[in-house]
């Protein structure tokens, strides 16, 4: 395939590794993006390639979409609002009511657009599937409260028994929060109009994706950044629950090579896939390794007993079928860590990402703790 393709929300971290990797394919690369605060803080950021055609508007603007979607052959729905703040309803209409607008604007000016690709999240299972001691395959939904200020972190069964986590895979759907069931709507858009209006599409399940050019701002961020900052400031971080909760964090770089595969093979048309690491982590491990990366091994992560409420335990995505189509994830967390690592080193204003996470840290007072 050769042409223009459009990546909505191309200026974040995923969407400008994916217009890289496109540019070096002999694409034609458009972003739309409004650098949104405080993702981008410091406005268009530095690492786009200047190839890219930048168009700076919302993804809700319908006249500047139908702009950026003119002549386009592809399109990546890349941009997102990512938070854990309660004002559902902009996730709805960020998320979803975006992805409704881009379907409208392809059908009603009959646009030939050839593949659409929406980013989706492993957010959308949550908690995942687990074995019970019986042998039987369940869906826990929520832990509750009382549970958690009990330091009860693993899920059990109405016996005491502990359950076992399982991979998941893509049927599954279990969204505990206003961000998750924006990303299912975006899934189910994609799956329904693309096939009721013949517009080959595909969503992609993200699991948690690591590398460089992760916002240093941006409130929602996983681990990677907030353990690099800790270890960079030497300091040992705080890992919540007991750090044995799993995860099967993803390199960006196999994100990208899932992003290509979707735009090129069709066998991903109207296709919900897993994208994740293919092994699983506990956040503990991941802890030694960020560590590893700064030489700081002698520096013991906090283990106070703190917990989010709402937050899943386990969360690991089957990605048997992206794999039958030929995809792998080739890279580790060590390699992530190593990326990042090398991109928040090279940063020439590290002292203000520094003094700004110093005072999110001290700000931080989300998370409750057992009761002792
Ligand atoms: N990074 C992850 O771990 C992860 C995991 C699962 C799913 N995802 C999904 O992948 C996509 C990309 O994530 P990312 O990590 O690159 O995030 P990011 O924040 O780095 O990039 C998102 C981009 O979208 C832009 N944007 C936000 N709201 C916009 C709007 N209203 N109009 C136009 N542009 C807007 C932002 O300015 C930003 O450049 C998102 O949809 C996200 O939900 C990411």
């Amino acid at each position: 395939m050769s042409g223009t393709i459009l990546i909505i929300g191309g200026a974040g971290f995923i969407g400008s590794h994916t217009a890289d990797r496109l540019l070096a394919l002999g694409y034609h690369v458009r972003v739309l993006d409004n650098l949104q605060k405080p993702v981008h803080t410091k406005g268009k950021p530095e690492y786009l390639d200047p190839a890219i055609q930048f168009i700076h508007a919302d993804a809700r603007d319908r006249d500047a979409l139908l702009r950026a979607l003119r002549g386009a052959d592809a399109v990546y729905h890349l941009a997102a609002y990512q938070d854990y703040l309660n004002d559902f309803s902009t996730f709805f209409h960020v998320n979803a009511v975006s992805t409704a607008l881009l379907y409208e604007l392809i059908v009603g000016e009959r646009l030939p657009v050839k593949k659409v690709v929406v980013a989706s999240s492993q957010f959308v299972q949550g908690e995942g599937r687990y074995l019970r001691q019986d042998g039987q395959i369940i869906a826990p939904t929520l832990r509750p409260i009382e549970q958690l200020q009990r330091g009860q972190w693993d899920w059990v069964d109405e016996t005491g028994a502990p359950l076992q986590w399982q991979w998941t895979a893509e049927d599954h759907v279990n969204p505990p929060n206003a961000y998750a069931l924006s990303k299912h709507s975006q899934e189910q858009q994609a799956m329904r109009f693309g096939l009721r209006y013949g517009i080959p599409s595909t969503a992609l399940r993200y699991s948690i994706v690591q590398g460089a050019r992760q916002s240093f701002y941006n409130a929602y961020s996983g681990a990677c950044r907030i353990f690099c900052l800790h270890y960079l400031l030497g300091r040992a971080p705080t890992l919540y629950e007991d750090g044995q909760q799993h995860r099967d964090f993803v390199n960006i770089h196999d994100v990208v090579d899932a992003n290509i595969l979707a735009l090129h093979d069709p066998r991903t048309d109207y296709q919900v896939l897993n994208v994740g690491g293919g092994k699983a982590y506990t956040v503990a491990e991941f802890d030694r390794i960020v560590a590893g990366a700064f030489g700081k091994q002698e520096l013991q992560p906090n283990i106070p007993g703190q917990f989010r409420f709402g937050d899943t335990r386990n969360a690991c995505s089957d990605t048997a079928k992206l794999q039958s189509l030929g995809w792998q994830p080739r890279r580790t967390p060590h390699d992530s860590v190593r990326e990042y690592v090398e991109y928040l080193q090279g940063q020439s204003d590290l002292q203000q990402i520094l003094d700004h996470a110093e005072k999110t840290m001290k700000g931080m007072n989300v998370v409750q703790s057992i009761n002792k």
